[in-house]
């Protein structure tokens, strides 16, 4: 297996040859929702931002263009990550941006300020214990569409008929 440094310091080594296919299929989140995830995150330019499954990358490429945060993108399939790296090349903000082809349940992700979610109800839940123990104390974590079971979110917002709920990471 080949490991891969990022081109950034502050992402990990991460397999890049993802060894099975998507748990969740591509559907990309509209402009006017990914505003609202970055607004509801409070997303700066102290943040770094990682978008588990970041699709074309567009949260992360906004949270760099829009709001100055650095962002680290991870998706499975090869085809997104093509297009992730395309688009931050066309919005100018490649030095910004990191792009990992793997599998995110594999994915080391605890540098993040802000964690983006747009899967479904049970590759949540999975992921909601490494959420828990390994981000820090105050992370913020945003998901569109799906809830996280018991953990009661700190807010939901509802744009263009989208339920966006948003947790921060409690004290240990
Ligand atoms: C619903 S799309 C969301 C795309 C993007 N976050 C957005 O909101 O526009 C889910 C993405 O997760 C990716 N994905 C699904 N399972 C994955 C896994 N185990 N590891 C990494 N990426 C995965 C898919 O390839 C797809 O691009």
């Amino acid at each position: 297996m080949t490991l891969t440094a990022p081109a950034t310091p502050f992402a990990q080594p991460l397999p890049q040859v993802p060894s099975r296919g998507p748990d969740v299929a591509y559907a990309s989140a509209p402009p006017a929702i990914v505003d609202a995830m970055l607004e509801l995150a409070r997303v700066t330019s102290d943040d770094i931002v990682y978008d588990l499954g970041c699709g074309d990358g567009r949260i992360v490429v906004a949270a760099a263009k829009d709001r100055g945060a650095r962002g680290v993108g991870i998706d499975i399939d090869p085809e997104r990550i093509e297009d992730a790296t395309a688009l931050a090349r066309r919005e100018g903000v490649t030095d910004r941006v990191t792009w990992v082809l793997g599998n995110l349940f594999q994915a080391a992700f605890a540098d993040a300020t802000v964690v983006m979610l747009y899967l479904q109800p049970e590759p949540n839940l999975r992921l909601r214990p490494r959420l828990l123990t390994e981000l820090r104390p105050g992370t913020r974590v945003v998901s569109l569409s799906y809830d996280m079971g018991d953990w009661t979110p700190d807010e939901v917002r509802r744009v263009d008929g989208r339920r966006i709920y948003l947790w921060t990471i409690p004290p240990r």
